[in-house]
């Protein structure tokens, strides 16, 4: 994949900044650039919900208090990530054209309030948008304090407003031609559902039609492509009005309401907001979670990404407002850092006096004070960064890839059986994740249109249900060319549009593993099988792992079997085989096994492989977490510790410490960073 983005030369440290809130305290707002300045911000977010303060009234615009916002950062040092106000609408908006306010699945349309509830079809809302967008870049565009566009706000959500369904009926005449064409693809002759034209079709609705899946798939297709023709349009206006500045969308975490690679040719580079929810599963996993999420997001182009928002302390609307103790933040910070971020951002720099977010966590509490513990801790995390200086542009470059389908998935939970409550995919994906990261090394995230999966030298694919694009010739390929492949039960069941293929399953694959799959068990919670070891099995596995919620029961041809179920009425069958097949191996796992499983079974293949690991040899704990960056000189290795132990961390001479104390063990919390030169 081509790399547009290497960063701004620095890692930047800022977040969400909204004088607008302001504007009556001018004393607040002298006092910001101050604080800034002592608390190391190099970049602030502007403009995000502004809209009502930039166009008060229909084609009155109102940008002088901007400007005057910007010009002043800009003397301070202070870059500005100028973002385009589309996630909140005036009222005076709303109320002129009502056109612009969604509708939603039971075909109702909202009234006036909260945010990112726009129509993305709507023309008004589309030319309201362009107008203000070239207005702004007109104005800033190419402001030297403008780094890059920060476009809307967390893109999300759906319309199912009468101009969104004609939209949604040409989407589907382009997509299928004829409407035999899409009847075949969506099965209709089921429950006598058949169209005779594109302009009978809806959008999925609670009161209509919910469980025609080929439906529920295409209307997930045509939101995220809405959106992202909205993001397009939004990009295109700021182009046309003469600003040529990066542009980002930020994202959001395990967002499951858009296809996020469908983004990235419209965007220059992936920014993200993260609020973990600390101490819930402990810090070791919840950092596991966080930083599976990190490389999600570098994963999506390949390149380094910014963490858009985080929160310097707690936030307002998870369940509790649970405070970061000492040093969490800076531990927090810094592993966006070590998985490829270029950037650590707040949401917010200055706490809301009202409405709210009034009590959602700030750089800058209600009391004004910068001698308070969260303030001297952005102080630290700012003047980290300044001295990773070096780190600015390096890039990750993994040797293993998860495939992770936003289709498969969206299509897999949405249909009934084999568990339609508690697929646990989400879960599937991690325990090959963790594996992986306990064993040291850093992991890519890819997905069935992804062109380049021979660059990997392991890849694990769980619950791939749905096979598009030819991706089984793709995996073929790879394990023919000496690839490593890992496959989980509920694989390859159905083409594109959902429909069942009528062969052996996983499709297309069945001599690559070696088995197919004859049918699949779905258990009751609570209830537990196991996987026995086969003696003598060529990954010398010796102990019994416990397995539940699906059990896959496979039939074997060339394959090795490892390890066989313990109980049931399938005792003895295969849980974990491996084929080899051309120069490469491919194993198939049965059911859905507990962590020790896989953390087991992938540092034994990959043992006999000859894949190294970050820092070989190097034997960490889990819950103290090694991840690498690189450049052309120089290999960045950062090691953080999330246990509430001190552990011993010796690494190799040629390993340089150019972050952390120097001592020969790394304490809770702490991160360290070491220097190779290539
Ligand atoms: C984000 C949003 C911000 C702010 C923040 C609070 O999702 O983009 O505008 O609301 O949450 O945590």
């Amino acid at each position: 994949m081509e790399q547009k983005f290497q960063g701004f030369g620095k890692l930047l440290h800022g977040g969400d900044y909204n004088p607008e809130q302001w504007l009556d305290y001018p004393e607040i707002l002298e006092k910001d650039i101050e604080y800034m300045k002592e608390a190391h911000i190099n970049v602030v977010s502007l403009g995000i919900f502004a809209w009502a303060s930039l166009e008060p009234e229909e084609g009155k615009y109102e940008f002088s208090w901007l400007e005057e916002r910007i010009n002043t950062l800009y003397e301070n040092g202070i870059s500005v990530f100028l973002s385009t106000p589309s996630g909140g609408k005036p009222k005076w908006m709303s109320d002129k054209y009502p056109e612009i306010l969604r509708v939603d699945e039971t075909r109702h349309r909202d009234f006036y309030g909260f945010r990112h509830n726009h129509c993305y079809t709507s023309p008004v809302y589309r030319e309201k948008v362009r107008m203000m967008n070239m207005e702004l870049a007109r104005r800033f565009g190419n402001h030297p304090a403008v780094l890059a566009w920060h476009i809307s706000n967390e893109y999300g959500g759906e319309c199912h407003c009468p101009l969104c369904q004609k939209e949604f009926q040409s989407w589907l005449k382009e997509r299928y031609g004829t409407i035999e064409a899409l009847n075949n693809a969506w099965y209709t002759r089921f429950w006598s559902h058949t169209y005779q034209s594109f302009e009978q079709i809806e959008s999925p609705s609670s009161r209509g039609e919910s469980f025609l899946h080929g439906l529920t798939l295409d209307w997930k297709r045509f939101v995220t492509e809405r959106t992202a023709d909205f993001a397009k349009w939004e990009i295109k206006a700021l182009r046309d009005a003469g600003s040529d500045k990066p542009a980002t969308i930020n994202m959001m975490y395990d967002f499951q309401g858009l296809n996020y690679h469908k983004f990235t040719d419209i965007i220059d580079f992936v920014s993200w907001d993260n609020y973990p929810v600390w101490y819930k599963k402990g810090h070791a996993l919840l950092a596991m979670d966080s930083g599976m999420q990190h490389d999600m997001m570098r994963s999506l182009m390949k390149q380094p990404f910014l963490l858009m928002e985080s929160c310097p302390t707690s936030t307002n609307w998870q369940s509790v407002s649970k405070l970061k103790e000492p040093g969490l933040l800076e531990a927090a910070s810094l592993q966006a850092v070590a998985h490829g971020s270029e950037s650590v951002l707040y949401f917010q720099i200055r706490q809301s006096r009202g409405s709210y977010e009034k009590f959602h966590g700030a750089v800058i509490a209600h009391n004004g004070r910068r001698d308070t513990r969260v303030f001297k801790e952005v102080e630290q995390v700012g003047s980290d960064l300044e001295m990773m200086i070096s780190l600015a542009g390096s890039i990750t470059k993994a040797k293993i890839a998860i495939v992770c389908d936003q289709e498969s998935r969206w299509a897999m939970e949405d249909s009934a059986g084999p568990r339609n409550k508690g697929l646990h995919y989400k879960e599937a994906v991690e325990k090959s994740y963790y594996a992986f990261r306990k064993a040291g090394f850093d992991v890519d995230f890819v997905d069935m249109e992804t062109d380049y999966i021979e660059e990997y030298q392991v890849i694990a694919a769980p619950m791939l249900y749905m096979f598009r694009c030819g991706f089984e010739k793709k995996l073929r390929s790879f394990v023919e060319n000496g690839g490593i492949l890992l496959m989980t039960y509920w694989s390859g069941i159905v083409d594109e549009t959902d429909l069942c293929y009528l062969d052996e399953v996983p499709h297309g694959l069945t001599d690559v593993f070696g088995v197919y799959s004859e049918e699949i068990d779905g258990i009751y919670d609570g209830m537990k099988n196991c996987a026995v070891p086969t003696e003598g099995n060529s990954l010398e596995l010796e102990k019994t792992y416990t397995c539940e919620y699906l059990c896959d029961l496979v039939n074997t041809g060339s394959a090795e079997v490892l390890m066989t179920y313990g109980k049931d009425f399938y005792a003895g069958k295969p849980v974990l085989t491996c084929n080899r097949y051309g120069k490469g191996k491919a194993y198939y796992i049965c059911a859905d096994m507990e962590q020790a499983f896989y953390d087991e079974v992938y540092s034994r293949l990959i043992a006999q492989s000859e894949l190294q690991p970050i820092i070989p040899g190097l034997k960490l704990p889990a819950g103290v977490e090694i991840t690498s960056r690189e450049n052309e000189q120089d290999v960045f290795v950062f090691v953080q510790n999330y246990l509430s132990e001190t552990v011993n961390l010796v690494l190799p001479g040629e390993y340089e410490l150019i972050f952390g104390e120097k001592h020969e063990e790394i304490k809770p919390l702490e991160t360290m960073i070491f220097r190779r030169k290539k």
